[in-house]
């Protein structure tokens, strides 16, 4: 399973990149607000920082201009997947990109039929948001086992991308379940190399070994 940061902050993905287990970057208009930088050079900067797949999103609501928005964002670099929203529009602008073999991100899904579009339009990736369904009250996780078993069936290449990740046990369910690719905060990246029980363990073991006066090397 393929671990991607939902993050514009480069500093953190620089340091991040360095544990050589971020595959790839995703982020939203939200995340560049956030930035508070040009989106065209934060892309630039993070396609520079990871060989694997980065999704810069259109902000068009039209196929027409999405298209064209698409096109600038995937001349940046070859490793720019251009994410466009779960609308008709949107996926018709998928399909272009599709025919022209630029990848896609299909984004805010939030049902197995929406998934099922995106998929037949010829998306890279579908970006079901399993935290803000359980913002919802529903079962976020659910919905990416359905998605697992329609594209199961019908032997979709589409590439299942679990996004609005919040804790460590979404990305185990996600691996459970058969998610191609997790894209996380990076506090819950970090978090997933955590447990206490390793912790005691290694100080105990470290603890015994200095008793020991000896040294490896
Ligand atoms: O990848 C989509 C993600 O950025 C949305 O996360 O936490 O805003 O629902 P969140």
């Amino acid at each position: 399973m393929q671990l991607f940061l939902d993050t514009t902050d480069t500093a953190v993905l620089a340091d991040l990149a360095k544990t050589g287990l971020v595959d790839g970057v995703t982020t939203n208009p939200t995340l560049i607000a956030k930035s508070g930088r040009p989106m065209l050079e934060v892309i630039k900067e993070i396609a520079g920082l990871v060989d694997g797949p980065v999704s810069a999103e259109a902000v068009a609501t039209d196929a027409e201009t999405m298209i064209k928005e698409g096109e600038k964002l995937a001349a940046i670099a070859t490793n720019i997947v251009v994410k466009l929203p779960l609308t008709f529009e949107g996926l018709k602008a998928v399909q272009h990109f599709s025919a022209n073999g630029i990848m896609t991100n299909v984004t805010l899904c939030f049902s197995a039929n929406q998934a099922l579009l995106a998929a037949k339009s010829g998306a890279t990736f579908i970006s079901p948001f399993v935290g803000r369904l359980d913002d919802h009250g529903a079962v976020g996780m659910d919905l990416i086992q359905e998605i697992r078993t329609v594209y199961d069936n019908y032997e979709f290449d589409t590439e299942i991308l679990v996004a609005s990740a919040r804790t460590t046990d979404h990305v185990k369910t996600a691996a459970l379940y058969g998610a191609d690719c997790v894209t996380l905060p990076p506090q819950v990246f970090k978090d997933l190399v955590k447990h206490p029980l390793t912790d005691r363990g290694l100080e105990a073991f470290l603890a015994d070994w200095a008793k020991t006066g000896q040294s490896i090397l």
